[in-house]
């Protein structure tokens, strides 16, 4: 019987993560300013941040446990609970908003069974929303793992998130580069 590997959230860190720990916080005079990048190297690994995380990086820095989780919680970029399979990104900032990038927002919400700021149940998607991300002529835009979509009007939900359902089961999804042309190009 084959023994199920341990989920990401279960794992060690990989062993590459902590042998670049030391050079991280050699680059500071103080050790205690390479908390976010190692937090940031963690994320990277590991997909989100546990307990255990954090107290191996409060180890890295010298400070406490309670340190990091206050920094963990300060920014919204740092996860503590694993992310989906999709991970979709909406922008909210002015030039996106005035394009209905909350509407927009609604329509994923409903079309992919997921909140805002959370993991659908099945674990397939996160969706959040995030300031410009920097295609502001092209809103609403939305950053689904490594590609920019642009232009996604909330008209199109429905049939947005049906195309990032069908991702799920393509088994080469993210391995063709975008082409000139498509929405993802600029991705
Ligand atoms: S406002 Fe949305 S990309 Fe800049």
């Amino acid at each position: 019987m084959q023994t199920p590997s341990p989920s990401a959230a279960d794992r060690p860190l990989r062993p590459e993560t902590l042998a670049k720990a030391p050079a991280i916080v050699a680059q500071y005079p103080q050790k205690r300013s390479a908390t976010m990048p190692l937090l940031h190297l963690v994320q990277e690994d590991r997909g989100h941040i546990t307990k255990d995380d954090m107290h191996w990086v409060a180890e890295q820095v010298g400070v406490t446990p309670m340190q990091v989780l206050e920094v963990v919680t300060f920014y919204p970029m740092f996860r503590q609970s694993p992310i989906g399979r999709r991970h979709v990104r909406v922008c909210r900032t002015l030039s996106c908003a005035l394009r209905g990038s909350y509407a927009l927002m609604e329509g994923l919400e409903k079309s992919l069974n997921c909140p805002r700021g959370e993991t659908s149940p099945d674990g397939d998607f996160t969706l959040e929303f995030v300031e410009c991300i920097a295609d502001c002529g092209c809103g609403p835009v939305v950053h689904v793992d490594g590609a920019m979509h642009e232009n996604v009007e909330p008209a199109q939900a429905e049939a947005f998130a049906a195309k990032l359902k069908a991702t799920l089961k393509d088994p080469d999804y993210g391995r063709r580069a975008p082409q000139p042309g498509t929405p993802e190009w600029n991705g």
